[in-house]
């Protein structure tokens, strides 16, 4: 039972409620540079089932693990060839279901991860399609055109790959098929009522594993619209700035709802609550709202969090648009500042802004390695403050940065391989996991192998070097996480406080200066008490009121003001 309280008129209300995914803060596990118990230099189910006392402890709710499902790994496992098994790089059908016993023994929920905008090459249905003659029921489970007789070798519509390139590939008897990812990624037909009822299936299988949920990829991509129309914008200038994605006929296209109303339908047969989440990449905050309306997803990414730049305005903006558009559907927002598609935020927030840029890494400039630990562990202290559901992605916690310079021959990302390098991809997010400085691989696998190299910055950054640690970015986040979870913060009221009137008030009208103006302020009340956070990005300090008691602080240096690029949170009477 869900309520939002009616007491009081805060801009975002406190919500009442049993429903453990609404408050729930999330870790993403991604396998392959997690931890490796084999010692292939691949991650595996057994190395993560052994870190979940590390996840319990560090104080999560839940672990959503990226795809370990059959796959030839082009794209990383986001290529599956068979949804209802498990890839012999990760382990076995029995590995899952140890794992998720050991999760829910230790009170930790389990997400896996849903691919169904296409599948691998590989994968039966895609054999059987190729195997079949053009316009067969067995083509239909995919999107074949047949090729223009006047010119063969013209794409049938100009759409491009997220990956760059053409989205349209040959088969050998001439037709063409869509892969708005990698050609060897072809996107399934989800007109097909035969793929509709497939997938049902794969969710029923996962959910009888015990699973508690599905984050769904790439979920605003699943209808394209009629016709399959020619576009007048690369896929690139729509992924920038102010664009709406709707605007792609292969993105956020209507359509998509039918689909989740009916697999909500499915999970609501399951007893306890099962839960789905959109990786749906859609502005603005009223079209992603659609997707967490009643009956369809309980969450989506927000993304538009990820995005913003370091700059108070765009972010406080962004706080407030979110939960004006989630509050009207009912729905909880999300806070997210990393995953592994992403340039870490430890690298992400010190680039320059003509440089900022989230997805797909781009090539950067490298930018100053302490600023962005600073600013990193500032935004992740304000996001665990908001109210709703957060997500960190391995690593965030130890401030781990983007590795930058992989050698070309060492990176896997089809973006690299398909731009011809002139995208870099995103393996400098995925290096993997260092949890011990003087033992081979950082602790990540006993035989010293890893899939990709990891540079030594990160044997200093290990967990072995942080637990304990006063003031490492480890244990601030495992202060965080003790405090939300003590203080019920997933579940507050929110305000906005306005510290640059009170400053200004404060300064008098000869020094309306900006002491205040570069800050996002705000308080979270529960029945626990306001906790007042005060993220400051501007150039002057804030001093911190005499009856205000410091709880937590990103820069452990802090005792009367909060510094440039620092955040507190500080119990108010
Ligand atoms: C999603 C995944 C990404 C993958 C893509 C294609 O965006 O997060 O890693 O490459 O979908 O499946």
């Amino acid at each position: 039972m869900t309520q939002l309280s009616p007491a009081r008129s805060s801009f975002h209300p406190a919500v009442e409620s049993d429903e453990w995914w609404r408050s729930a803060v999330i870790y993403q596990v991604y396998p392959r540079s997690f931890a490796d118990a084999d010692g292939d230099g691949i991650g595996d189910l057994p190395g993560i089932t052994a870190k979940l006392p590390y996840l319990r402890d560090l104080g999560v709710d839940a672990v959503w693990i990226s795809p370990f499902y059959p796959s030839p790994q082009s794209d990383a496992g986001y290529d599956v060839s068979d949804y209802c098994d498990v890839d012999p790089l990760f382990g076995t059908l029995a590995d899952v279901e140890a794992l998720v016993s050991r999760a829910h023994d230790l009170g930790l929920r389990v997400i896996v991860d849903l691919v169904p905008n296409h599948t691998s090459d590989r994968h039966e249905w895609f054999q059987r399609a190729l195997a079949a003659p053009p316009n067969s029921p067995e083509r239909d489970w995919y999107i074949f055109r047949d090729a223009d007789p006047a010119d063969p070798e013209r794409t049938p519509n100009n759409w491009e790959s997220v990956f760059g390139g053409p989205a349209w590939s040959k088969t050998p008897d001439g037709q063409w098929y869509l892969h708005l990812f990698d050609s060897s990624q072809p996107d399934l037909n989800w007109e097909n009522p035969r793929v509709r009822e497939a997938f049902k299936g794969v969710l029923r299988f996962w959910l009888d594993r015990g699973v508690d949920g599905f984050r769904v990829d790439v979920a605003h991509g699943l209808v394209k619209a009629a016709g399959l129309p020619d576009i007048d914008r690369t896929t690139e200038e729509l992924q920038g700035e102010g664009m709406t994605t709707s605007a792609a006929p292969f993105w956020d296209q209507d359509g998509v709802h039918e689909i989740y109303l009916s697999w909500r339908a499915v999970l609501d047969e399951y007893p306890e609550d099962r839960v789905m989440v959109a990786e749906a990449w859609v502005e603005p905050y009223e079209r992603i709202a659609r997707y967490v309306r009643q009956g369809e997803f309980h969450q989506a990414f927000n993304f538009s969090f990820l995005e913003a730049p370091w700059d108070a305005a765009v972010l406080r903006e962004c706080i407030e648009e979110s939960f004006r558009a989630n509050d009207l559907v009912g729905a909880p927002t999300t806070w997210v500042l990393s995953n592994h598609d992403v340039i870490r935020p430890a690298t992400r927030l010190a680039l320059a802004p003509e440089h900022f840029t989230s997805q797909l890494g781009a090539p950067v400039p490298a930018p100053n390695p302490e600023l962005g630990a600073r600013r990193a562990r500032a935004a992740t202290t304000a996001m665990l403050a908001l109210p709703g559901s957060a997500y960190l992605y391995q690593g965030e916690e130890l401030g781990l940065v983007e590795v930058l310079d992989l050698a070309e021959e060492t990176r896997q990302d089809p973006t690299f391989h398909r731009t011809n390098g002139e995208r870099l991809g995103r393996d400098g997010c995925r290096v993997p996991m260092p949890w011990q400085r003087d033992a081979p691989a950082y602790g990540f696998s006993e035989s010293g192998a890893a899939w990709l190299p990891q540079p030594t910055l990160y044997g200093d950054l290990a967990v072995d070097q942080q637990e304990g640690e006063d003031g490492s970015p480890l244990e601030l986040v495992r202060t965080l996480l003790a405090l939300r979870r003590e203080r019920a913060l997933g579940t507050g009221s929110f305000d906005f406080v306005d510290l640059a009137a009170a400053a200004e008030a404060r300064a008098g009208a000869d020094n309306k200066a900006s002491a205040g103006s570069g800050i996002v302020a705000f308080d979270v009340t529960t029945a626990a008490g306001t906790t007042r956070v005060v993220l400051n990005l501007g150039p002057q300090a804030w001093p911190i009121p005499a009856d205000a008691r410091i709880l937590a602080a990103s820069d452990p240096s802090v005792t009367d003001s909060v510094p440039t690029d620092c955040a507190v949170w500080l119990a108010i009477a």
